[in-house]
């Protein structure tokens, strides 16, 4: 089964609590979105592979670390997952960026796509599939089966807010991909919404209702 990493860091917590306010503007929310985006990026890339190089500071030669020139991808499920790529690609630049497109039905909740668009070299990069919210898991599960069945291997699941259920079916269907998320929220609501949440990520982030 693929592990749950839940960052506890006092900056993601202490942004997460404004992105959840209803009180907190469009912008302001796409800005928050972004940063935590960038923060939880970090803890991410925790395990990227380095390599020693040589390198000539002004005093001397000495032997330091580089990334080992691992290829990355990012896929943003849209719309929401397009708000945390900006973040993301400030601490990965040379990632390449996918996009599937998925929509929720709102009377089955069932994930429906409608665009996927991958880079070329799928077989040969990490991915991390990205989306602020996994709640009934059926937009998240649709998303990595349709990376692997283009020939994706290794993927990770970072999300902002996680429901139980969400986690619950990523781990059955996928149990190679390991979920990084900020908080894990007590359950769903009758309409799939993620209880307490931030309502609806896209609409918050776009100004659309
Ligand atoms: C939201 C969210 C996820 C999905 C999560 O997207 O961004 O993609 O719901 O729900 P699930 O885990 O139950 O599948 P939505 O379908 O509202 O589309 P949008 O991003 O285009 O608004
Ligand atoms: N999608 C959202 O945007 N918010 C939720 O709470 C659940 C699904």
């Amino acid at each position: 089964m693929g592990s749950l990493y839940v960052f506890d860091h006092p900056l993601i917590q202490h942004k997460l609590t404004y992105i959840r306010d209803k009180s907190t503007g469009t912008k302001e929310f796409r800005e928050l979105v972004d940063e935590v985006a960038m923060l939880m990026a970090y803890e991410i890339t925790r395990d990227l592979p380095l390599q020693e190089v040589e390198v000539e500071t002004p005093v001397t030669r000495c032997k330091a670390k580089m990334i080992a020139g691992k290829k990355l991808g990012l896929v943003p499920i849209l719309r929401a997952g397009i708000g945390m790529v900006d973040g993301v690609l400030k601490l990965i630049p040379a990632a390449k960026v996918g996009h599937v497109g998925l929509y929720r039905d709102p009377e089955t909740l069932e994930p429906v796509e409608y665009y996927v668009k991958l880079p070329s070299d799928i077989e040969e990069r990490d991915f991390i599939v990205i989306d602020p919210m996994l709640a009934t898991g059926g937009s998240a599960v649709a998303a990595i089966t349709a990376l692997k069945n283009r020939g994706a291997r290794n993927m990770k699941l970072m999300c902002l807010i996680a429901a139980p259920e969400g986690i619950q079916k990523v781990q059955e269907v996928h149990p190679d991909v390991d979920i990084f998320v900020a908080a894990v929220d007590e359950m769903l609501n009758d309409h799939g919404y993620i209880v307490p949440g931030l309502g609806d990520a896209g609409d918050r982030l776009f100004g659309t209702k």
